[in-house]
């Protein structure tokens, strides 16, 4: 895989031979992963994102003419873009780059060009939130060339509707949160309901967060993602009938019972909602407390849940935490983002990491023919310039 390095050094050389000139800058975007807290942060509840050591490395240049061209060394592609058009592309980077441009000129008047490079070793399209990091990568280079200062929520805010606006998606902020406004080696904890961030330290001595890239493509995600938003908004409209209540945090269990008889769907989808924000809160008491077999309970519990409940998980991703069981020292391990397919993370003690590793893959690979992709990740800080 390439490293850091390497993606700085092929930024910046590949934007001397794209447009014949030395970056003016440099940025580095990290990818993400959640530790708990999964489909919660459009319900106003709590999640526990952290950025991980995998980037998207942008190089940066300006240019004479009123255009912005962006090349992908992951794509060998270019796209040219107009600030005040309205190109339409039918790739999704080249969507997602049209999309920041589009809307940052339009906002702020900007009627000039750039030329840009990005190369990134983010696995594309997993739930480690690789379009996220293009759309923040883009929009904050074009910020900092034009001199616009964008506070970092605001920003977050922007840069979820450029996403939503260009997939047709109707995502929350946590991609967004966890990449801009993290800290090196801290878990954000991320109340969307008052907007609040606490940072708790990242440490849980003698162990490993693996992520595992079950590589099976998450094609019907948007449109499940969708219908869950509706689910979960039909529950809370139906109980806002009956209760004096006005956002989701305010539902509790008995409320559900409720729901229950009147729509069995968005009861379940609710019954997750309410426990997997008491997961994060637990989840911080067992991380300040170094517990890591009590942290890896809850990540079972909320695999559970994103299974049975939200039914968002898929076969494979099933397969290889039940798996995971037969390894003495896995703690624990859940499906994150979206989900229906992509990576799972899972918590091991560093021991077991070799077993764990071979375990998993041998055996994934046996029942399904494909190898899956295994990251041991540290927790770098967010979005940065060099
Ligand atoms: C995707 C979305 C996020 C969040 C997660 C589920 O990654 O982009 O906003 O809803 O799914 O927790």
């Amino acid at each position: 895989m390439t490293n850091k390095e390497q993606l700085i050094r092929q930024a910046r050389a590949e934007c001397k031979k794209q447009y014949k000139s030395e970056p003016k800058f440099l940025t580095l975007t990290p990818g993400r992963i959640n530790i708990i807290g999964e489909h919660t942060d459009y319900n106003e509840g709590l999640a526990m994102p952290a950025t991980i050591d995998r980037w998207i490395c942008g190089a940066v240049c300006e240019c004479q003419d009123k255009l912005f061209t962006i090349y992908s060394l992951n794509y060998n592609d270019k796209v040219i873009i107009t600030p005040t058009g309205a190109e339409k592309f039918n790739t999704v980077w080249k969507q997602l780059a049209a999309a920041a441009v589009h809307v940052i000129s339009n906002r702020y008047n900007i009627n000039a060009g750039a030329s840009m490079v990005l190369g990134g070793n983010i696995p594309i399209g997993c739930g480690l939130s690789s379009s996220s990091a293009l759309v923040i990568s883009i929009t904050r280079s074009i910020c900092h060339l034009f001199n616009i200062q964008i506070e970092g929520r605001q920003l977050a805010r922007l840069c979820q509707k450029i996403e939503n606006r260009a997939l047709g998606t109707a995502a929350g902020l946590l991609d967004q949160y966890g990449i801009i406004l993290s800290k090196k080696d801290q878990f954000m904890i991320i109340d969307f309901q008052d907007d609040s961030i606490e940072y708790i330290p990242a440490i849980l001595n003698n162990n490993t967060w693996i992520v595992v890239n079950s590589q099976v493509s998450r094609e019907l995600s948007e449109s499940a993602y969708l219908q869950r938003v509706k689910e979960c908004k039909e529950g809370l409209e139906i109980l806002k009938r009956e209760f004096a209540i006005s956002s989701f945090r305010d539902i509790d269990q008995p409320m559900l019972e409720l729901l229950k008889n009147k729509s069995d769907v968005s009861y379940k989808r609710l019954c997750h909602m309410i426990d997997e924000n008491q997961r994060v809160v637990d989840m911080k008491d067992k991380l300040q407390k170094g517990a890591a077999e009590k942290v890896g309970a809850i990540l079972k519990e909320s695999h559970k849940s994103l299974k049975s409940l939200y039914e968002v998980s898929c076969q494979e991703i099933d397969y290889m935490i039940a798996m995971s069981e037969n390894v003495n020292g896995w703690y624990g391990g859940r499906i994150i983002g979206g989900g229906f397919g992509g990576c799972c993370i899972h918590l091991v003690e560093d021991g077991a990491v070799g077993d764990f590793t071979y375990y998993i893959t041998e055996n994934y690979r046996k029942k399904f023919n494909i190898i899956p992709e295994i990251m041991n990740v540290t927790f770098p800080e967010g979005f940065q310039y060099i």
